[in-house]
């Protein structure tokens, strides 16, 4: 994939070529291969039989076991017109949706790895309806491919996959798997772009320049407030956390009408601190170093937009976006400040740390306020939620078990780790002030809990819930179809809710 700019989508061409035939000249054939002893058919004993039986004898000998995730690459030495094969984990029948992208993903990096620019595969095996596995391995594949070289004056001689070709004749039902697939990679790509880009260029002007850019592109509704209408507004909790910045805070709110009727208003709403240096309760040196990702469920929000624009879901969707720089200074807001944010409620402020629940209390109330009957926010919230169930995890609050329920279905078929969290009233306790109605932290014990239950008060009755996903923006490892450095958590998860709840 030649030099994609930050921003931009896949570039990745994908076609189809109809006679199903293996004899293709491309770098890299991909072929899924099933764990065990499966009697092979069609391409994958078409190619053993041209190699003279080579496939098999090297998969034996590399103890290559067919698991999912796992690839074995063979040179076919001149023997068919593919430079090599692509030997990809998968079983023939009975694979799940995250089985089939991640074999793909993995097939992807490994012809990548091995210098391949051009691709061909045959059909997408595992057993899925057609439609389903061709959006899988598009999915799989492009979010394999995902890198960030915007800040690289050098390129690694590795000139990335620019084509794709799927050796079949395709179907309706097939064209449009392999079209939402790219719509919910394209997404997943622009919230890692964002949550990739430093804090020197992505602060909250740049970052609503951008959410402008995707309203425009693609026909979006867009309204952006700046300091003085937030302040006019009354939205005193994100004007706080803001104004210890030369970078004002920004609201952004972008609306997707669907093409035919509306069958309900759901809001989108991301915290986007783009640098969380703790404020005047400053961070630790290691505490501080990932703080560019803070902005990471503002990014899931855009990023769900664009995924939206490429599909034809029946929803009215609000996406809003909280965007502050939270730095100390002469200007900054203190500890023992009181609030008072969009709704009138108040808040004393115990930590500076814990912005974001306040830049989300006045987003919360200003999307209750566009008409939506429920709210899903996404937020790298707390250090808690990391030491309750892990960084890879998204912690699920929710005032409607219902909800919490579809969501965690949802994220949980974006092979995303959700865990539904409790929302205790008796913790609130730890959230009461003595002089506002409630204060900013509620100390160590369930800090996650805590954070959310102040959420909830500026929930204003609508169905609402809440993803914790702090330590899950970005990923220290490679696998199947993630990257090391971020992940795009949650973008397919919202998507996923959305096509549920349309049946
Ligand atoms: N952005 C942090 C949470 C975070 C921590 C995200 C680690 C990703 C990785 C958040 O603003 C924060 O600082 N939370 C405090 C809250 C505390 C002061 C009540 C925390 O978790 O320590
Ligand atoms: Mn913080
Ligand atoms: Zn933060």
């Amino acid at each position: 994939m030649a030099r994609r700019e930050s921003g931009a989508p896949p570039a990745v061409e994908i076609d189809f070529s109809g006679d199903g035939s293996t004899a293709v000249l491309v770098d890299a054939l991909v072929l899924a291969v099933p764990a065990g002893d499966a009697a092979w058919e069609g391409p994958l004993a078409d190619v053993d039989a041209a190699l003279g039986g080579a496939l098999k004898t090297a998969l034996n000998d590399g103890g290559f076991k067919g698991t999912v995730g796992s690839t074995s690459v063979i040179p076919t030495l001149g023997k068919i017109p593919a430079k090599r094969v692509v030997v990809t984990g998968l079983p023939a029948t009975g694979a799940s949706a995250d089985d089939v992208r991640r074999a793909y993903g993995a097939a992807a990096s490994a012809a990548k790895n091995a210098g391949a620019t051009s691709v061909a595969c045959p059909p997408p095996g595992g057993g899925l309806s057609a439609g389903a596995a061709y959006r899988a391995a598009v999915e799989g594949a492009l979010l394999a491919l995902y890198d960030f070289t915007t800040y690289k004056s050098t390129d690694n001689g590795k000139p990335g996959i620019s084509s794709w070709t799927v050796l079949a004749e395709v179907t309706d039902e097939e064209r449009q798997g392999v079209a939402t697939g790219y719509a919910m990679a394209a997404g997943v790509y622009l919230a890692r772009d964002l949550v990739s880009e430093p804090g020197n260029t992505l602060y909250p002007e740049t970052f609503a320049a951008i959410a402008r850019d995707v309203a425009k592109e693609n026909e979006f509704e867009y309204q952006e407030f700046d300091e003085k209408q937030l302040a006019e507004m009354g939205a005193g909790a994100i004007v706080a956390v803001g104004q210890g910045s030369t970078h004002p805070p920004r609201m952004m709110h972008l609306t997707y009408t669907p093409r035919g009727e509306s069958k309900g208003t759901i809001a989108f709403v991301g915290k986007g601190i783009t640098f969380d240096t703790g404020g005047m309760s400053l961070k630790t040196t290691d505490g501080i170093v990932t703080m560019k990702t803070d902005m990471a469920g503002g990014a899931a929000v855009l990023g769900a937009m664009r995924a939206l624009a490429g599909l034809d879901l029946p929803y009215t969707v609000h996406g809003i976006i909280a965007a502050a720089e939270n730095m100390p200074s002469d200007t900054a807001f203190r500890p023992g400040d009181v609030l008072t944010a969009l709704n009138g409620k108040t808040i004393e402020i115990i930590s500076t740390d814990a912005e974001g629940r306040l830049v989300l209390a006045d987003a919360l109330v200003y999307a209750a306020r566009q008409g939506a009957e429920e709210m899903i926010d996404l937020a790298t919230l707390t250090g808690a939620k990391v030491v309750a169930i892990g960084a890879e995890s998204v912690a699920v609050f929710s005032n409607d078990d219902d909800m919490a329920k579809a969501v965690v279905a949802a994220g949980t078929e974006a092979g995303e780790l959700f865990w539904q969290m409790p929302l205790w009233d008796a913790l609130k306790k730890q959230i009461s002030s003595p002089i506002a109605d409630m204060k900013n932290s509620g100390g160590r014990g369930g800090g996650s809990i805590t954070a959310a239950l102040l959420l909830s008060e500026f929930a204003e009755g609508k169905k609402w819930t809440h993803l914790d996903i702090a330590g899950a923006a970005t990923s220290d490892t490679a696998s199947g179809y993630r990257v090391k450095g971020p992940t795009g958590v949650g973008v397919r998860a919202l998507i996923n809710y959305l096509e549920a709840k349309a049946g």
